[in-house]
């Protein structure tokens, strides 16, 4: 079967782990802050933390802009059901909003129609790696959280996505564009809330006494003492994830030209498909990740179970959040809605042969709608 998501990784990855094992240093550690200091430097971002998940990410995002308790904070329906839970988490509500029919981003527009009185913060997510149009959402002065799960390699106006508003995070799992087995992390503008972050990603423990012995030049006795500043639950990433990062880093160019290179082709070969409504591409001022390559097809379960059938694996990963009951929503959220019955994700990543891409296309190409 065609996997329909996929990372790659090689050689590079197993030395690094190797060595990180044979060092039997295997948890938090210096892999980590190497690849702290590469990936900030490879994006451009001020201050960057490293994170166990992209979910825990976005949970540490919500909560480090310190909203009051019950904030209203507006998420897209359509969408990782960790953006919702991060905010139930944190204890405030999802407001779900519309996404773009094309795009499948949210715009000031649906970002508009969900807000209340109440809105306290806006969770954007950068779809598929297409930034989404920030700057009118920045001018409506709300704190942004910005989920850049899909876009370690997107820019907008030149600046990186996830980098630009208050509060940013990446996803690194198995499946991302940036591979660490599990991993994530969190970037913002502000020194303090980095610092912040890095405190509360260890149970809310400051600074250690090992540390603080370090910095006193020895003078500290009782280097074993440390000092808990706010509850909170662990979140660290090992050395091990720093040490596939390290060298996922080295390749991404490549990685994302491949990602460019699927994508082109399907974009072309589905231009005269009258049935499939393809993906927009980045426009001049926006640079765009590939994470996934989203069609919208008329009778998309047949094709998708048809596709099934031959081999190939297609899916819906984001289900619309608010028609799940557990948020308790009563929007109808139209674009979501339609995205629900004709939206299919095809495959595209880094494993994938020529080969395969070309059975994609033909097998799509003789679909009988
Ligand atoms: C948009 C979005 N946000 C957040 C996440 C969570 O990332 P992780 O899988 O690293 O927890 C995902 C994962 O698929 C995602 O797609």
């Amino acid at each position: 079967m065609i996997s329909v998501f996929g990372s790659k990784v090689g050689k590079e990855e197993i030395a690094n782990v190797s060595a990180v094992l044979e060092s039997q240093w295997m948890g938090f550690g210096k892999k980590v802050s190497e690849f702290e200091e590469k990936f900030a430097a490879r994006l451009g971002l001020k201050n960057f933390a490293m994170v166990d998940s992209g979910s825990n990410a976005l949970y540490m995002a919500v909560s480090l802009l310190n909203l009051p308790k019950n904030s209203e904070v507006i998420v897209p329906a359509f969408t990782w059901v960790s953006c919702a839970q991060s905010v139930l988490l944190a204890g405030h509500k999802p407001v779900f909003c519309d996404v773009e029919l094309d795009t499948l981003n949210v715009s000031r527009k649906t970002v508009e129609a969900a807000m209340t009185e109440n809105t306290k913060a806006i969770m954007i997510v950068h779809f598929a790696g297409k930034p989404v149009d920030m700057n009118p959402i920045i001018e409506l002065g709300l704190p942004i959280i910005e989920d850049a799960a899909h876009a370690v390699d997107s820019f907008y106006h030149g600046q990186p996505c996830g980098g630009i508003a208050d509060v940013g995070i990446y996803s690194f799992d198995a499946v991302k564009n940036l591979t660490t087995g599990e991993g994530g992390g969190i970037t913002t503008n502000k020194t303090e809330l980095i610092e912040r972050a890095k405190i509360l990603r260890y149970c809310g423990i400051g600074k250690s006494g090992f540390e603080a012995a370090a910095a006193s030049a020895g003078e500290k006795n009782r280097w074993w003492e440390y000092n808990i500043q706010e509850p909170f639950i662990k979140m660290l990433p090992t050395n091990i994830a720093g040490a596939i990062g390290l060298a996922q880093l080295e390749k991404i160019d490549e990685l994302q030209a491949y990602r460019k290179q699927i994508w082109d082709i399907y974009q072309k070969e589905f231009a005269d498909v009258s049935w499939i409504v393809r993906p927009p591409d980045a426009e001049p001022h926006e640079k765009h990740s590939y994470f996934t390559y989203v069609i919208r097809v008329p009778n998309r379960d047949k094709l998708a179970r048809y596709l099934f059938e031959a081999d190939i694996y297609t899916t819906l990963r984001y289900h619309p959040l608010h028609l799940n009951p557990l948020y308790g929503s009563t929007a109808t959220l139209e674009n979501c809605e339609i995205l629900n019955e004709d939206s299919l994700s095809i495959p595209l990543h880094p494993n994938l042969t020529m080969e395969q891409v070309s059975l994609i296309v033909e097998t799509i190409k003789k679909f009988e709608i």
